[in-house]
């Protein structure tokens, strides 16, 4: 079997890594993938961008391939799965219908009213001024999201009525994010811990994967600006088992059932991301329509089935025979970006200490990263994500940093204290 892994970060490097281990695979494409992946076994990077949807159709074609795994989410908002579908080749992600979930905001805000599934009271509109009336109605902090896609930075947590005004403003009527605001979600801001959690779904049939937490603040304590994720863990010690199947009865049994009702068939990834609340009630904050980055990067390292049957019995409608192994152990990765991340940032710097890192405890999943003549450079925001097990989150982290450590590049950055919710619950317990 040859596998197509469409994407190029982090995700994408352990999605690669992971489906290698499988003794039905020969042969995995990366498209446009990394440096990293460009290490995996079996696996040849091939230079498609994950947008030209065609090209990847017709390498596809022409290459025989058997399974395609798409990883972020532009690719399947803008319809890839149906495309393959159409030229019955087997690809694994949503629809451009049920992709809606992450890929309009107001979509899936109704979609969890008419369907009770928890979530900030909110009101949607396309008017600034009826947004702004609204607005002074509101208890601050408010949250403020365009509607579409806008690589991480479309949910504003405004904290004054001017900072509220000022990003109205600008996502309804400077048009900051171009057509993904076209709408904006007022929407109440809602205190407590975040937690991800991601499951694989076919359908009606649905498999958890193991629990995980990340840090999308780029500083310390969870202070400063927004990124896509600058480390994350797994398990996630604040999903106990009563929550976990308070999650699955509140919020994931009745998305997919939501889905079914609709008329929506829904197969991949599926990431709610949550707030859970100090009642230790679960509240969406946002759906993805595939696996978290970084938090993937920890799930798989703990994984010990064979990932390429877990997601080609999902889309085969068989996922209920299967029951994945996991890792008793902790896995933690902390993100390595580069310095100015995620504002203005330079790429091209030669990445030194690479060579020795890894093994049984511990991988390097590249994302910002390509090769330069002998050298690796980076070639992107997000960098690295060294993902290293342990018995404990507090054990896992000694030792991700203690790589981390080993590595440098001109202005390189990281947060020291990822994990440290975790840690602090271990050390309490
Ligand atoms: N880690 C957050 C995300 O994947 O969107």
């Amino acid at each position: 079997m040859k596998v197509l892994v469409v994407g190029s970060g982090g995700r994408e490097h352990a999605l690669v890594w992971k489906l290698g281990m499988s003794s039905s695979i020969e042969r995995i494409y990366a498209a446009p993938g990394n440096a990293g992946t460009a290490l995996e076994a079996k696996t040849v990077n091939v230079s498609i961008d994950p947008m030209d949807v065609d090209s990847l159709l017709l390498f596809a074609d022409t290459e025989d391939i058997g399974l395609t795994v798409i990883g972020p989410e532009m690719p399947l908002v803008s319809g890839i799965v149906d495309k393959f579908q159409l030229s019955n080749r087997p690809c694994f992600g949503p629809t451009k219908n049920s992709a809606q979930l992450e890929g309009s905001k107001s979509f899936s805000k109704l979609f969890m009213e008419r369907h009770d599934i928890p979530t900030a009271p909110f009101r949607i509109f396309n008017n600034s001024s009826e947004a702004i009336g609204y607005a002074r109605t509101k208890k601050l902090p408010l949250v403020i999201k365009a509607n579409g896609l806008a690589a991480g930075k479309g949910v504003i947590i405004a904290h004054t009525l001017h900072e509220a005004e000022e990003t109205i403003h600008q996502i309804l009527d400077e048009k900051r994010f171009g057509t993904a605001g076209d709408q904006v979600i007022l929407e109440d801001f809602i205190n407590g811990e975040e937690a991800s959690f991601i499951c694989i779904v076919s359908d009606d049939q649905i498999l958890p994967l193991a629990t995980s937490q990340d840090h999308k603040a780029r500083n310390a304590g969870d202070t400063g600006p927004n990124t896509g994720g600058m480390g994350a863990y797994s398990p996630a010690p604040v999903i106990t088992t009563t929550l976990f199947n308070r999650i699955m009865q509140d919020v994931i049994e009745p998305t997919v059932e939501g889905l079914a009702h609709e008329g929506i068939s829904y197969k991949g990834f599926l990431y709610a991301g949550l707030m859970i609340d100090q009642y230790g009630q679960p509240h969406v904050l946002e759906y993805n329509c595939r696996a978290g980055d970084p938090e993937t990067q920890p799930i798989l390292l703990r994984l010990q089935s064979d990932l390429y049957e877990l997601i080609s019995s999902a889309l085969a409608g068989e996922l209920h025979k299967v029951s994945p192994k996991w890792d008793p152990r902790a896995a933690l990765g902390v993100v390595m970006t580069a310095g100015g991340y995620p504002d203005r940032y330079k790429t091209g710097n030669v990445i030194e200490g690479l060579i020795n890192i890894g093994g049984e405890d511990t991988q390097v999943f590249h994302a910002g990263t390509t090769n330069l003549g002998s050298n690796i450079v980076t070639n992107g925001g997000r960098v690295l994500c060294v993902t290293s097990l342990g018995r404990s989150v507090s054990d896992a982290q000694t030792t991700a940093y203690r790589y981390v450590n080993q590595i440098q590049w001109e202005n390189a950055y990281f947060r020291p204290d990822i994990g440290y919710r975790a840690i602090a619950r271990e050390a309490n317990s």
